[in-house]
């Protein structure tokens, strides 16, 4: 799950089945096509997104807008620097390097690589399960790492807790399929958040629940035939529990989980 956040930010702009030719290896084109592997951005990617962005946002190095503007023979003595930060890179490294970020579609191939990357990622998973996601979501089933039933605190059509907002219309709202992934794996969501660090949800559950939110209509919300009917009693029960868990682990682990959510902003 750690995986997809670090590929994360981008966007699935294209579905896998796009990518499924293998990587070949061409050398690095200028001008890239869209469907031949862009060496550099992918070495950008994988060795230097840790530290830079490309805009003029700071994270542990300087964003590099600025030094994309500099000649490339001072670029590349600023990049052989980081050699203390990324191993050795040879002389026609540091030349595609300096060009990378001296291109001003650099953000865009960027971006493409990160889809690619994560697309990659993504196909390596079992394909969505509307029914598993169904089990996940009410707690039929158990998320991998013992987090609680977002039925605990969700409801879907108007069944489930409501500690949480209903999430019947959650997948247009989130603006489809990748976002409401990464929104559900990061659970980055104040009240969510502590709970869900210490019971981190796979990337593989959170494109289930995403399938099976997808498939909710949000004009039958109240029509639709409840499975949660059956568990009607159960969740009620599981509510309690769950909450008084919740409550309990947030109390001992309020320390470190401050800390972790700081850092997470
Ligand atoms: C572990 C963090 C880290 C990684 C990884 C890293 N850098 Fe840096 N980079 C820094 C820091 C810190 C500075 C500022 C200090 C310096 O210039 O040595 C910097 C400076 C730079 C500068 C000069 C920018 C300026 O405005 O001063 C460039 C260009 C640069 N890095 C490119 C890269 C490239 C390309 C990669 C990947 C191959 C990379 N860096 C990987 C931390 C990193
Ligand atoms: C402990 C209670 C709790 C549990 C369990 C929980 N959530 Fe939440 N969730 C919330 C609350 C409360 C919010 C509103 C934002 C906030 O303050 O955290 C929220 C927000 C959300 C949102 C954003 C909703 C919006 O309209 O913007 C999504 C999506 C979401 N939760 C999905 C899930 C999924 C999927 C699960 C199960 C894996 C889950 N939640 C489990 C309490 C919970």
């Amino acid at each position: 799950m750690l995986c997809l956040a670090v590929l994360g930010s981008g966007l699935l702009a294209t579905p896998p089945a796009a990518f499924a030719q293998g990587p070949t290896t061409t050398a690095p084109a200028p001008a890239t096509p869209a469907d031949e592997p862009d060496l550099v951005a992918t070495r950008f990617l994988t060795s230097c997104t840790g530290c830079h962005t490309l805009t003029e946002a700071k994270l542990n190095g300087p964003g590099l807008a600025p030094a994309s503007t500099w000649p490339v023979d001072q670029l590349k003595t600023a990049i052989k620097r980081m050699e203390k930060n990324v191993g050795p890179l040879k002389d026609e490294e540091l030349v595609a390097l300096a060009e990378f970020i001296k291109d001003r579609k650099a953000p865009q191939r960027l971006g493409a690589e990160q889809a690619k990357m994560q697309a990659r990622f993504l196909a390596k998973m079992a394909p969505p399960d509307a029914v598993l996601g169904a089990g996940l979501f009410a707690g039929s089933r158990g998320l991998l790492h013992g987090g609680l039933a977002c039925a605990a605190c969700h409801s879907v059509s108007g069944k489930g807790g409501n500690l949480g907002p209903d999430l019947t219309g959650i997948f247009t709202k989130m603006g489809g399929a990748t976002p409401l992934i990464s929104a559900i794996e990061k659970a980055n969501f104040k009240i969510m958040a502590p709970h869900y660090q210490r019971h981190p949800i796979t990337t593989q559950e959170a494109i289930h629940l995403t399938e099976y939110f997808s498939k909710i209509d949000p004009k039958a919300a109240v029509a639709a035939p409840s499975r949660f009917a059956l568990a009607g009693a159960g969740l009620a029960g599981l509510l309690l529990a769950g909450l008084t868990l919740y409550l309990r682990g947030q109390r001992q682990t309020r320390g470190r989980d401050t800390k972790l959510t700081r850092r997470r902003k």
